[in-house]
Protein backbone atom coordinates (compact mmCIF):
# COMPACT_ATOMS: atom_id res chain seq x y z
CA UNK A 1 0.00 0.00 0.00
CA UNK A 2 1.21 3.57 -0.75
CA UNK A 3 2.20 5.05 2.27
CA UNK A 4 0.11 8.46 1.90
CA UNK A 5 -3.03 6.64 1.72
CA UNK A 6 -2.39 5.14 4.79
CA UNK A 7 -0.67 8.32 6.33
CA UNK A 8 -4.34 9.79 5.32
CA UNK A 9 -6.80 7.16 6.06
CA UNK A 10 -5.16 7.66 9.66
CA UNK A 11 -5.79 11.44 9.42
CA UNK A 12 -9.57 10.80 8.52
CA UNK A 13 -10.04 8.01 10.98
CA UNK A 14 -8.78 10.73 13.43
CA UNK A 15 -11.00 13.69 12.54
CA UNK A 16 -14.09 11.34 11.66
CA UNK A 17 -13.70 8.12 12.30
CA UNK A 18 -12.63 7.40 16.07
CA UNK A 19 -12.82 4.04 17.77
CA UNK A 20 -14.15 3.85 20.74
CA UNK A 21 -12.99 1.06 23.00
CA UNK A 22 -15.65 -1.50 21.73
CA UNK A 23 -14.83 -1.49 18.37
CA UNK A 24 -10.88 -1.28 19.30
CA UNK A 25 -11.57 -4.81 21.35
CA UNK A 26 -13.79 -6.25 18.38
CA UNK A 27 -10.70 -5.54 15.58
CA UNK A 28 -8.54 -7.38 18.97
CA UNK A 29 -10.60 -10.46 19.50
CA UNK A 30 -10.38 -11.47 15.98
CA UNK A 31 -6.35 -12.01 16.48
CA UNK A 32 -7.20 -13.71 19.87
CA UNK A 33 -9.28 -15.89 18.31
CA UNK A 34 -7.56 -16.68 15.40
CA UNK A 35 -9.74 -14.82 12.68
CA UNK A 36 -8.36 -13.22 9.32
CA UNK A 37 -8.24 -9.25 9.87
CA UNK A 38 -10.64 -8.38 7.00
CA UNK A 39 -13.42 -6.35 8.66
CA UNK A 40 -13.99 -3.24 6.57
CA UNK A 41 -11.50 0.03 8.09
CA UNK A 42 -12.99 2.46 10.38
CA UNK A 43 -13.46 4.86 7.67
CA UNK A 44 -15.54 2.31 5.87
CA UNK A 45 -17.36 1.77 8.86
CA UNK A 46 -18.37 5.49 8.93
CA UNK A 47 -18.50 5.60 5.18
CA UNK A 48 -21.48 3.17 5.41
CA UNK A 49 -23.07 5.05 8.27
CA UNK A 50 -23.38 7.97 5.93
CA UNK A 51 -24.63 5.77 3.35
CA UNK A 52 -27.12 4.67 6.12
CA UNK A 53 -28.13 8.12 7.05
CA UNK A 54 -28.75 9.44 3.49
CA UNK A 55 -31.67 6.63 2.81
CA UNK A 56 -32.55 7.01 6.25
CA UNK A 57 -32.24 2.97 6.46
CA UNK A 58 -33.95 1.70 9.52
CA UNK A 59 -34.04 -1.80 7.83
CA UNK A 60 -30.36 -3.08 6.90
CA UNK A 61 -29.30 -6.66 5.77
CA UNK A 62 -25.73 -7.38 6.10
CA UNK A 63 -23.90 -10.96 4.53
CA UNK A 64 -20.91 -11.78 6.19
CA UNK A 65 -20.38 -10.57 9.57
CA UNK A 66 -17.29 -11.88 11.05
CA UNK A 67 -16.78 -10.44 14.49
CA UNK A 68 -19.39 -7.89 14.06
CA UNK A 69 -16.98 -4.88 13.25
CA UNK A 70 -18.82 -3.32 10.15
CA UNK A 71 -22.35 -4.58 11.93
CA UNK A 72 -21.56 -2.58 14.73
CA UNK A 73 -20.72 0.42 12.51
CA UNK A 74 -24.38 0.13 11.15
CA UNK A 75 -26.18 -0.30 14.02
CA UNK A 76 -24.90 2.90 15.36
CA UNK A 77 -26.15 4.56 12.48
CA UNK A 78 -29.93 3.51 12.82
CA UNK A 79 -32.92 4.70 14.72
CA UNK A 80 -34.43 3.92 17.90
CA UNK A 81 -36.43 1.41 15.98
CA UNK A 82 -34.08 0.00 13.55
CA UNK A 83 -32.42 -3.07 13.18
CA UNK A 84 -29.95 -5.21 11.63
CA UNK A 85 -30.08 -8.64 10.13
CA UNK A 86 -26.09 -9.74 10.05
CA UNK A 87 -25.83 -13.46 8.59
CA UNK A 88 -22.94 -15.41 8.49
CA UNK A 89 -21.79 -19.07 8.29
CA UNK A 90 -19.23 -19.94 10.75
CA UNK A 91 -20.25 -20.51 14.09
CA UNK A 92 -17.43 -19.66 15.40
CA UNK A 93 -17.06 -16.17 14.00
CA UNK A 94 -20.51 -15.64 14.46
CA UNK A 95 -20.00 -16.21 18.23
CA UNK A 96 -17.33 -13.79 18.43
CA UNK A 97 -19.65 -11.06 16.88
CA UNK A 98 -22.71 -11.65 19.41
CA UNK A 99 -20.12 -11.09 22.01
CA UNK A 100 -18.75 -8.26 20.54
CA UNK A 101 -22.43 -6.96 19.37
CA UNK A 102 -23.22 -7.46 23.06
CA UNK A 103 -20.22 -5.04 24.48
CA UNK A 104 -20.86 -2.29 21.77
CA UNK A 105 -24.04 -2.19 23.14
CA UNK A 106 -25.92 -2.94 20.31
CA UNK A 107 -27.48 -6.04 20.70
CA UNK A 108 -31.03 -4.76 20.75
CA UNK A 109 -30.77 -3.62 17.29
CA UNK A 110 -28.81 -6.30 16.13
CA UNK A 111 -30.22 -10.17 15.02
CA UNK A 112 -27.26 -12.76 13.80
CA UNK A 113 -28.15 -15.30 11.31
CA UNK A 114 -25.74 -18.30 11.50
CA UNK A 115 -26.17 -20.07 8.59
CA UNK A 116 -25.29 -19.73 5.25
CA UNK A 117 -26.17 -16.16 2.99
CA UNK A 118 -28.13 -17.84 0.25
CA UNK A 119 -30.17 -20.11 2.18
CA UNK A 120 -31.32 -16.60 4.50
CA UNK A 121 -31.88 -14.58 1.31
CA UNK A 122 -34.33 -17.82 -0.04
CA UNK A 123 -36.06 -17.60 3.52
CA UNK A 124 -36.01 -13.75 3.70
CA UNK A 125 -37.86 -14.02 0.53
CA UNK A 126 -40.18 -17.11 0.63
CA UNK A 127 -40.92 -15.40 4.16
CA UNK A 128 -41.91 -12.48 2.09
CA UNK A 129 -39.59 -10.43 4.75
CA UNK A 130 -40.42 -6.13 4.15
CA UNK A 131 -37.86 -4.79 2.00
CA UNK A 132 -34.49 -3.08 3.43
CA UNK A 133 -33.49 -0.38 2.99
CA UNK A 134 -29.70 -0.92 3.05
CA UNK A 135 -27.97 -3.97 2.33
CA UNK A 136 -24.09 -4.88 2.38
CA UNK A 137 -22.79 -7.77 0.58
CA UNK A 138 -19.65 -8.87 2.38
CA UNK A 139 -19.60 -12.47 2.35
CA UNK A 140 -17.73 -14.99 0.41
CA UNK A 141 -17.14 -13.92 -3.22
CA UNK A 142 -18.03 -16.47 -5.36
CA UNK A 143 -22.31 -16.24 -5.34
CA UNK A 144 -22.10 -12.58 -5.53
CA UNK A 145 -23.97 -12.02 -8.64
CA UNK A 146 -26.75 -14.09 -7.00
CA UNK A 147 -26.25 -12.82 -3.58
CA UNK A 148 -26.94 -9.00 -5.82
CA UNK A 149 -30.10 -10.60 -7.47
CA UNK A 150 -31.72 -11.92 -4.09
CA UNK A 151 -30.95 -8.34 -2.69
CA UNK A 152 -33.01 -6.46 -5.37
CA UNK A 153 -35.96 -8.96 -4.46
CA UNK A 154 -35.84 -7.90 -0.88
CA UNK A 155 -35.80 -4.17 -2.02
CA UNK A 156 -37.65 -1.43 -2.80
CA UNK A 157 -37.15 1.92 -4.92
CA UNK A 158 -34.45 3.52 -3.44
CA UNK A 159 -32.84 0.83 -1.32
CA UNK A 160 -28.99 0.82 -1.57
CA UNK A 161 -26.98 -1.83 -1.95
CA UNK A 162 -23.31 -2.07 -1.23
CA UNK A 163 -20.68 -4.75 -1.94
CA UNK A 164 -17.43 -4.83 -0.87
CA UNK A 165 -14.11 -5.95 -2.73
CA UNK A 166 -15.19 -6.02 -6.09
CA UNK A 167 -11.91 -4.49 -7.69
CA UNK A 168 -9.21 -6.39 -5.69
CA UNK A 169 -6.14 -4.20 -6.62
CA UNK A 170 -7.10 -4.35 -10.00
CA UNK A 171 -6.91 -8.02 -10.85
CA UNK A 172 -10.89 -7.89 -11.95
CA UNK A 173 -9.82 -6.86 -14.60
CA UNK A 174 -7.24 -9.55 -15.70
CA UNK A 175 -9.76 -11.84 -17.65
CA UNK A 176 -6.78 -14.38 -17.39
CA UNK A 177 -7.43 -14.25 -13.41
CA UNK A 178 -9.40 -17.45 -12.47
CA UNK A 179 -9.28 -17.03 -8.72
CA UNK A 180 -12.27 -17.94 -7.26
CA UNK A 181 -12.82 -14.90 -5.35
CA UNK A 182 -12.07 -12.84 -7.98
CA UNK A 183 -13.90 -14.75 -10.63
CA UNK A 184 -17.62 -14.14 -8.45
CA UNK A 185 -16.91 -9.66 -8.32
CA UNK A 186 -16.17 -9.96 -11.84
CA UNK A 187 -19.19 -11.50 -12.80
CA UNK A 188 -21.24 -8.92 -10.58
CA UNK A 189 -19.80 -6.11 -11.94
CA UNK A 190 -20.57 -7.33 -15.96
CA UNK A 191 -23.60 -8.17 -14.55
CA UNK A 192 -24.27 -4.35 -13.59
CA UNK A 193 -23.65 -2.99 -17.05
CA UNK A 194 -27.02 -2.29 -18.23
CA UNK A 195 -28.37 -3.50 -15.46
CA UNK A 196 -31.90 -1.17 -15.25
CA UNK A 197 -32.99 -2.43 -12.00
CA UNK A 198 -30.51 0.30 -10.68
CA UNK A 199 -28.07 3.02 -10.85
CA UNK A 200 -24.71 2.18 -9.78
CA UNK A 201 -20.96 2.89 -9.65
CA UNK A 202 -18.49 1.52 -8.17
CA UNK A 203 -15.78 3.72 -6.12
CA UNK A 204 -12.06 2.71 -5.65
CA UNK A 205 -11.14 2.25 -1.95
CA UNK A 206 -7.50 3.12 -0.86
CA UNK A 207 -6.39 3.42 2.66
CA UNK A 208 -5.63 1.10 5.89
CA UNK A 209 -6.73 -1.94 3.32
CA UNK A 210 -4.99 -2.97 0.30
CA UNK A 211 -6.22 -1.14 -2.85
CA UNK A 212 -10.13 -2.36 -3.56
CA UNK A 213 -13.69 -0.94 -4.48
CA UNK A 214 -17.20 -0.81 -3.14
CA UNK A 215 -20.30 -1.01 -5.52
CA UNK A 216 -22.95 1.20 -4.93
CA UNK A 217 -26.40 0.94 -6.43
CA UNK A 218 -29.81 2.63 -5.51
CA UNK A 219 -32.78 0.56 -6.54
CA UNK A 220 -34.62 2.44 -9.35
N1 LIG B 1 -18.54 -7.53 7.17
C1 LIG B 1 -17.41 -7.92 8.03
C2 LIG B 1 -16.40 -8.73 7.26
C3 LIG B 1 -16.95 -9.99 6.63
S1 LIG B 1 -15.66 -11.10 6.10
C4 LIG B 1 -16.76 -6.64 8.56
O1 LIG B 1 -16.45 -5.77 7.73
O2 LIG B 1 -16.54 -6.53 9.77
C5 LIG B 1 -16.61 -12.34 5.32
C6 LIG B 1 -17.40 -13.22 6.25
O3 LIG B 1 -18.29 -13.98 5.44
C7 LIG B 1 -16.55 -14.23 7.03
O4 LIG B 1 -16.83 -14.15 8.40
C8 LIG B 1 -17.00 -15.59 6.49
O5 LIG B 1 -17.03 -16.62 7.46
C9 LIG B 1 -18.41 -15.27 6.02
N2 LIG B 1 -18.93 -16.22 5.02
C10 LIG B 1 -18.23 -16.97 4.14
N3 LIG B 1 -19.06 -17.72 3.40
C11 LIG B 1 -20.32 -17.41 3.81
C12 LIG B 1 -21.61 -17.84 3.41
N4 LIG B 1 -21.78 -18.75 2.44
N5 LIG B 1 -22.67 -17.30 4.02
C13 LIG B 1 -22.51 -16.37 5.00
N6 LIG B 1 -21.32 -15.94 5.41
C14 LIG B 1 -20.23 -16.44 4.82
C1 LIG C 1 -11.38 -10.93 2.18
C2 LIG C 1 -12.75 -10.76 2.42
C3 LIG C 1 -13.24 -9.49 2.65
O1 LIG C 1 -14.57 -9.26 2.84
C4 LIG C 1 -12.39 -8.39 2.67
O2 LIG C 1 -12.93 -7.15 2.89
C5 LIG C 1 -11.03 -8.56 2.45
C6 LIG C 1 -10.52 -9.84 2.21
C7 LIG C 1 -10.86 -12.30 1.91
O3 LIG C 1 -11.65 -13.25 1.98
O4 LIG C 1 -9.67 -12.40 1.63
MG1 LIG D 1 -15.01 -7.20 2.73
Amino acid sequence: MNEIFGKVDDYIKDLLAPEDDALKNTIKSLDAEGIPQISVSANQGKFLQVMMRSVQAKRVLELGTLGGYSTIWMARALPADGKVITVEYSKHHAAVAKINIEAAGVSDKVEVITGKAIDALEKLVADKAAPFDFIFIDADKPPYPEYFNYAIQLSRPGTMIICDNVIREGSVMDDNNTEERVVGVRRLNKMLNGDERITATIIQTVGAKEHDGMVLAVVN
